[in-house]
């Protein structure tokens, strides 16, 4: 395994191009198995959990090949409908192979994800969503098994206690398209992913309108043919790299950002006091001398995102004042606190609520990634610390983040890889 050493007080300066959306490329792969035609995915992130998905198609009989940031998917005339424990237990977005199984084979064996630290995960929006289109579903020895002899359009509420749900928007969607007659998805996610999705779909001929909004209506159709799709920008890549600026007081230019996807995260930072120029694609991004501390509660989409919850309170950990973030669809995305606090934070959490008293600086400390998004919290506090930062467990950080630390190392922060 690796480590991630990093010395800090480095401005970070330069031009950085943003990667395409794991968010989007993951199941918009999943939804290649709609069809037997090939299929190319464009502007795709070369990441682990890319790697997954694509060994996961593999398994269901499909042929990929990754080229420069195109993915090539073909069938090989083989079709499995099993989705199974050994590969899905490791990416939870695995799931979202569920709703292009029944589709297309009419039946499904897919392993339940597993929890992970940031929360239980469940998917009882997603069963109770295709069970609406006619599927039987049973759950036996950790996996779902999903048949349907008819699938048939239907009207479904999709509102979960903790609000839309992004991936199971995405299943349903997935097994609507092939459905007979009209199905209307109430309480949809309205995440740019979701919407991504959709407009792959309807290159393979499926018929949708509302997608981006809470009501989603499918037109089902017999078929689907292959299609070319390049994939959105990784609007959360955008805002951590947005961050690095802000929190080493450097000066950012972000190349291939999707900037009607930022509303939320840059309206709030302009409060905190960045400067943010805009310039189609690009987006510049510097600091007032002070920044001034904030309060945020995440929500869905529009509403400000989740994924960027623990690199905003990097940024917090290091802004004189009292920041509340209040964390509204993970109760418990909060591993990073501990990890922070190591770092002579000063977080204190109080159930779904981070209260962040900003301290001078942060010393750097040997630290460790527990999921995603933590990680890249570490690796931003790791930038401004006093001295030497080692953040381990960072294949964390490879599931989310293509070349990371080249990237931030281009810009000039001074890190590099170690043997743990
Ligand atoms: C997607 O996960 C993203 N992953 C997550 O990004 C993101 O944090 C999340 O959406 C919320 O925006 C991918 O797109 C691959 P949800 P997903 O279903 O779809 C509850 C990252 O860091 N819920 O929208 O799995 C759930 O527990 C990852 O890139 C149910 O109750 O999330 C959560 O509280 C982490 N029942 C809320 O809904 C269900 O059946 C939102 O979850 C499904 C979800």
């Amino acid at each position: 395994m690796e480590k991630l050493v990093i010395e800090g007080g480095v401005p970070l300066k330069g031009e950085v191009v943003v990667s395409g959306a794991k968010n989007a490329v993951l199941p918009i792969l999943a939804a290649t198995l709609l069809t037997d035609e090939p299929c190319i995915i464009k502007g795709a992130p070369f990441l682990r959990d890319t790697n997954t998905m694509l060994k996961i198609l593999r398994s269901l009989g499909k042929e990929c090949a990754f080229h420069h940031g195109a993915i090539a998917v073909e069938s090989t005339g083989e079709h499995s409908f099993v989705a199974d424990y050994k590969l899905v237990s490791t990416m939870r977005a695995s799931f979202c192979v569920l709703g292009p199984l029944i589709a297309k084979l009419k039946k499904a064996k897919v392993s339940l994800p597993g929890g992970c630290v940031i929360g239980v995960r469940p998917v009882d929006l997603h069963l109770k969503g295709v069970k609406h289109l006619g599927v039987d579903i049973d759950i036996n020895g950790g996996y779902v098994f999903a048949k349907a002899k008819h699938l048939r359009g239907a009207q479904i509420y999709l509102g979960g206690e903790f609000g839309s749900s992004v991936l199971a928007t995405d299943n349903v969607m997935m097994t609507a398209v092939l459905a007979k007659g009209k199905t209307i998805i109430e309480s949809a996610a309205c995440e740019p992913e979701v919407t991504d999705l959709a407009e792959f779909l309807i290159k393979m001929g499926a018929k949708i309108k509302g997608h981006g909004t809470p009501t989603i209506e499918i037109e089902g159709v017999k078929e689907l043919h292959g299609a070319e799709h390049k994939i959105i920008p990784d609007r959360i890549e955008a805002g951590t790299l947005i961050i690095a600026s802000l929190i080493t007081r450097g000066n950012i230019t972000l190349k291939n950002v999707h900037i009607g996807h930022q509303g939320a995260l840059l309206n709030k930072l302009q409060e905190i006091g960045a400067i943010i120029k805009k310039d189609g694609d690009r987006l510049n991004v510097t600091a007032k001398r002070k920044l001034e501390p904030v309060n945020i509660t995440t929500l869905p989409y529009p509403g400000f995102p989740t994924d960027m919850q623990a690199q905003m309170m990097s940024l917090m950990a290091v802004t004189p004042g009292i920041s509340i973030i209040t964390e509204k669809i993970y109760q418990d995305r909060f591993m990073h606190v501990a990890e922070l606090n190591r770092m002579g934070a000063r977080i204190q959490r109080e159930g779904p609520h981070a209260i962040i008293e900003g301290v001078k600086s942060l010393s750097g400390a040997a630290v460790m990634a527990s999921d995603l998004r933590a990680s890249a919290s570490l690796v931003l506090a790791g930038l401004v610390a006093k001295g030497k930062s080692a953040v381990s467990r960072i294949y964390h950080l490879e599931r989310g983040y293509e070349n990371f630390d080249e990237k931030l190392r281009k810009l000039g922060a001074r890190v590099w890889r170690e043997k743990e």
